[in-house]
């Protein structure tokens, strides 16, 4: 398995973050889920662990969980923990922002 880096932007205002500091973007094959929390991006699965809730369409709290829109799980944005206690895990993917725009980790399977 191999981490690699994907450019998905040029500047953060091209991820169309809705209002709650949430949207979904699609690279390499996968849904993924970006939020803004404390002006740092975070990103993490578009999908819930518990029943496929889509996260883009939750929310997240004033200490930086996103909450899933359907039973209202809260993960933590920075290492996907379920935080309210459920047993699941939110996966989620490093991202960055350089000078040559914003890129995000996704590891695969094969070097190619
Ligand atoms: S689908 Fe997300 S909490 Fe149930």
């Amino acid at each position: 398995m191999v981490l690699k880096w994907h450019k998905i932007a040029e500047d953060i205002s091209e991820l169309n973050i809705s209002p709650t500091g949430l949207t979904e973007i699609e690279i390499a094959g996968k849904k993924i889920c970006i939020a803004v929390y404390n002006n740092t991006l975070h990103a993490c699965a578009a999908k819930c662990p518990h029943a496929s809730g889509v996260m883009a369409q939750g929310h997240i709290d004033a200490v930086g969980n996103i909450i899933c829109p359907l039973h209202r799980y809260k993960f933590a944005l920075q290492n996907g923990r379920n935080v309210s206690g459920e047993g699941y895990f939110l996966k989620t993917h490093p991202i960055e922002v350089k000078k040559e725009g914003v890129f995000i980790g996704i590891i695969q399977n094969s070097l190619f």
